[in-house]
């Protein structure tokens, strides 16, 4: 199995380019499936989970080119199949997103369940209280290993209506959004997930000739419509690695100039590290982040929906508390099991201990290199700022979390001075 060693680096220095937001291309890409003409999308990442919904939008009919770097033209004229592959859907829950659009644009959408990970349970409910508010008649089958779930809309196809999610899901949001573009009438979706990938979706159905009002507030209007054009769109940059890399200039006392970012986008992350001691100058579109002006000390994190302190920097961020002066509180309150990367931190010498949703963080802790594993995605970022500034060697296993969500990482940290390596 492929690991990273992560050696002690001095302050990280220098530039970093942000790439396109794995979680703004991936309901781009299942997007795609509304619409007849071509669609350009351009910065998409290379990563794994691009890939793999790349195979399932081929594996349902689309073509798929990546026409220059990081430029793929889309075609889904001829849908060949409304069932998602099992063994592909399997891979990646987000795949869960094509039944909205498929339900959509063919009136029916057979997908295998996805399953929880190891943040949590990871329910679909909303997104399927959205498919019958809209009409379909959604039915789960068990067939042999796994369950699939079922939508079928009525003879007059999916109808317009109100919609409250009991929790403003991102995923259910997308799912409903992209099911309700071609449905007759207008749907209106209250409690809204606001996230910026949201706010991309729509200006992206939009450019394609949707009518969709309110993304990025909590109430969502979509009034249906007969048909969609070609289109052209460019992915937002990823406020999560940009704030990863935000971290890393604090954790190791360096400074870096984080290049295409948008600093609306990571609000939350600015005024914490801030609150840190941190020093942040922002432009336009790049930030400045300076850990080597001054002691760093504690604060409390409390993870909410957006614009909320976003759950997916929270493992991160608790990597950098842990050599803070002063003791921190962190709450999570958006997964019910995302505190995987704890153990992982105090077998590196944090002192970290937790109360169901709540870590209490002793600060100042002398952190030892030692062999740890990645446990999702972020909380393997955790471990690589984390092996930056412990003493030795740090080896983290189970990197494929990483990989398939960060673009060139390791480059990008070697780039600013990171002594990191990946070995099979
Ligand atoms: C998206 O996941 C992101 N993934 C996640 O990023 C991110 O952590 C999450 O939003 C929250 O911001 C993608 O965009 C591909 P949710 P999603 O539906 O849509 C509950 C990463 O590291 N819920 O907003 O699955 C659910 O259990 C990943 O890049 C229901 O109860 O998140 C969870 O507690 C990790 N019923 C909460 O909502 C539902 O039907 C948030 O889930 C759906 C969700």
């Amino acid at each position: 199995m492929a690991k990273y060693i992560v050696k002690k680096s001095g302050p990280l220095k220098g530039e970093v380019s942000i790439s396109g937001a794995k979680n703004a291309v991936l309901p781009l890409m299942a997007a795609t499936l509304l619409n007849e003409q071509e669609c350009v999308i351009r910065s998409v990442p290379h990563l794994r989970d691009v890939q793999v919904m790349k195979e399932i939008l081929e594996s349902l009919g689309a073509t798929i080119e990546e026409q220059a770097p990081g430029e793929y033209c889309i075609k889904a004229e001829n849908i060949v199949t409304t069932e998602a592959p099992y063994e592909l859907v399997n891979k990646m829950r987000a795949s869960f997103l094509v039944m909205g659009p498929l339900l959509g644009r063919k009136g029916v959408a057979r997908i295998p369940l996805p399953g929880g990970c190891a943040i949590g349970a990871r329910p679909i409910d909303l997104h399927l209280k959205g498919f019958k508010a809209l009409g379909a008649i959604v039915t789960i089958h068990e067939e042999g290993s796994y369950a699939y779930v079922e939508a079928a809309a009525g003879p007059q196809g999916l109808i317009g209506d109100r919609i409250y999610l009991d929790f403003p899901s991102v995923g259910a949001t997308e799912n409903i959004i992209m099911a309700a573009v071609l449905a007759e009438g207008t749907t209106f979706i209250e409690n809204a997930a606001e996230e910026p990938e949201i706010v991309d979706l729509a200006n992206f159905l939009n450019k394609m000739g949707a009518k969709i009002k309110g993304a990025g507030t909590d109430t969502i209007k979509i009034e249906g419509v007969k048909s969609l054009h070609n289109v052209r769109h460019t992915v937002i940059p990823d406020r999560i690695e940009t704030g990863t890399f935000m971290l890393a200039a604090a954790i190791t006392r360096g400074a870096i100039h984080i290049e295409n970012a948008v600093p609306d986008h990571v609000k939350p992350v600015i005024a914490k590290l801030r609150e840190c001691g941190v020093r942040i100058e922002v432009g336009d579109e790049d930030i400045i982040v300076r850990g080597d002006l001054g002691p760093l000390t504690s604060t409390d994190i409390k993870t909410l929906p957006y614009p909320g302190f976003p759950t997916d920097m929270q493992s991160p961020f608790m990597a950098f508390l842990t050599v803070c002066d002063g003791k921190s509180t962190v709450i999570e309150t958006v997964f019910e099991n995302r505190f995987m990367h704890v153990s992982q931190l105090n077998k590196m010498g944090a002192s970290i201990e937790t109360a169901g949703n709540k870590a209490s963080v002793k600060g100042n802790a002398r952190l030892r290199g030692s062999e740890v594993m990645a446990t999702d995605l972020r909380a393997g970022a955790a471990m690589v700022l984390a092996g930056l500034v412990a003493e030795g060697t740090t080896e983290i296993s189970e990197i494929y979390h990483i990989e398939r969500g960060y673009e060139n990482f390791i480059e990008k940290f070697a780039k600013l001075g990171a002594n990191i390596k990946r070995v099979e």
